[in-house]
């Protein structure tokens, strides 16, 4: 009961004690603000007044009558309504704690926008929720539909009431897909709260996965090539976010048609902010098999974690098979994933493909590829150089109109101008704790919560999965997605 009488007032995922409206400071940059004439109420002086806003994000700016008396506030993670009033017409009202302002106008752009950062809670009068189409280690994923335009959505349901919701971390992962703007990553589109649940509803990739489409599908050289150069732009975008997404693998690579002409890297839910000490909450992170080596070593690392997965997602597109370290002893395999050896010999590439897949498998990270590196890899030469011609004659168009296009930046927009900050590798931590048992469950339980579990490898060694072949295991439909994969879907790295 107490828990809906708080929500009531606000989101789970808002930062209480802070004022709703505050004096701007330096930080913001009003000329990127653009003014707009709005009608404005607010619960602490209850009274319509026009007044000029600005935008941008979820930060609102309120521009007084003096020259200095200009208010700011951030509306992330506020509760949102949308509402209607005879006069003014559609508004939208913003909810923290008791305080609450509501604005009318032209602001359909503001709904478009603000519903990636506020929280609303009528999902029931919007949409239908449909049948269950993924299950996640912290959520479950359905199907869901817009009431009005039947269109089709998918919806990422976290129960807050569960021992497994951790607010930090959701909080993380819905930050993160906020930041997400490239085709190639999937992106949030509205958020919804109930006294129960969280949901995140994202666009729905009726598809399936990468993983679905390798059981069925043999994909020739040229392909995993070009599907390897879309991944690797998705995966600078968000390195340019400052974000290390720690868990590219085939199930989280998701196809909009049904072939790999249009993926997106999904699953935000291990992705964390760069930090130049190379350490992070959960350092241990990923999916065993997929990991990158100096992940397992407890070693300091950075976004190059990422390109060592993409590289197993390659290998496993060339193989049509398991992770090169694939295992049924959760433990060897671990091991074999930390020491990172791979044997290339049996793959069946041109030099120039196999040259890439070793340059983004260097289990040194200090040599090993940058995304941005990959990208200008001999084997995308034919990619990089239809880039450039188009690069070209879209500024020679340009020109003709006039000299300085900020367009054409924003559109050819590529994070090599950014600088990937450099590797620090630190020697492994004291051995006690280097080894340390790794335990087969998901790596964001609480450190107290985590000792309680076992290994998972007391499943993994009996029945059926004891007679899988090692080394030589292919994809295939016969097995189950969950028997090959056991212990590697399911079971995170953690620490
Ligand atoms: N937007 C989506 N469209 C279609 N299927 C999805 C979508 N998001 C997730 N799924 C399915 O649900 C599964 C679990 O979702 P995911 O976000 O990867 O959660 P987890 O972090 O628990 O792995 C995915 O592997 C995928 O099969
Ligand atoms: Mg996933």
């Amino acid at each position: 009961m107490k828990s809906h009488i708080s929500f009531n007032c606000q989101s789970i995922l808002f930062e209480p004690d802070q004022p709703f409206w505050k004096k701007v400071d330096n930080n913001i940059k009003l000329d990127e603000f653009t003014k707009e004439e709005l009608y404005y109420y607010s619960n602490k002086h209850r009274e319509y007044k026009k007044k000029t806003f600005g935008r941008k994000g979820s930060i609102i700016v309120k521009f007084g009558s003096k020259e200095n008396d200009i208010m700011c506030c951030n509306v992330r993670n506020s509760l949102m309504e949308q509402t209607n009033h005879q006069q003014y017409g559609f508004g939208l009202k913003f909810i923290q704690n008791t305080h609450y302002i509501e604005v009318f106008g032209q602001i359909e752009y503001w709904n478009q926008e603000l519903k990636k950062h506020c929280i609303q809670t009528n999902l029931k009068t919007k949409y239908t929720i449909g049948r269950k189409i993924g299950t996640g280690s912290f959520a479950d994923v359905y199907l869901i539909i817009h009431n009005e335009s039947k269109q089709e959505f998918a919806v990422k349901i976290f129960d807050k009431t569960s021992i497994k919701f951790d607010l930090t971390c959701v909080k993380q992962e819905l930050d993160i897909l906020r930041l997400m703007d490239h085709p190639n990553t999937s992106q949030i589109i509205e958020t919804y709260e109930s006294s129960k649940y969280l949901y995140l509803i994202q666009e729905f990739y009726k598809y399936g996965s990468l993983y679905d489409y390798l059981i069925k599908t043999e994909i020739p050289e040229e392909d995993t090539i070009r599907t390897t150069y879309k991944l690797l732009e998705a995966l600078i975008s968000i390195h340019s976010k400052g974000v290390l997404h720690r868990d590219i693998k085939p199930e989280n690579i998701l196809l909009r048609k049904p072939n790999l002409e249009d993926i997106v890297i999904s699953d935000f839910g291990l992705a964390v902010y760069y930090n130049d000490n190379g350490k992070y909450n959960h350092q241990r992170a990923g999916t065993p098999g997929n990991i990158a080596p100096e992940i397992l070593k407890d070693l300091n690392y950075d976004y190059k974690v990422d390109v060592y997965g993409l590289g197993i997602v390659l290998y496993q597109m060339l193989t049509s098979k398991q992770s090169p370290f694939y295992n049924q002893n959760y433990h060897k395999m671990l091991s074999e994933n930390r020491e990172g050896y791979i044997d290339y010999s049996q793959i069946k590439a041109s030099s120039q493909t196999i040259n890439l897949l070793t340059k983004m498998l260097d289990p040194d990270p200090l040599t090993r590829y940058t995304a941005l590196q990959a990208k200008q890899d001999q084997a995308f030469k034919k990619y990089n150089r239809q880039t450039i011609i188009i690069k070209r004659k879209k500024i020679v168009k340009d020109q003709t109109i006039s000299s300085f296009s900020p367009r054409s930046n924003s559109i050819y927009f590529s994070p090599s101008q950014q600088q990937t900050p450099p590797i620090i590798v630190s020697s492994p931590k004291n051995s006690s704790q280097f080894n340390r048992r790794i335990l087969g469950l998901p790596l964001r339980l609480k450190h107290e919560d985590r000792r309680q579990f076992f290994s998972p490898n007391s499943n993994i060694n009996s029945g059926i999965y004891s007679n899988l072949n090692k080394k030589n295991y292919k994809i295939s439909n016969n097995q189950t997605r969950n028997s090959i994969y056991y212990g590697m879907i399911s079971q995170k790295a953690s620490c």
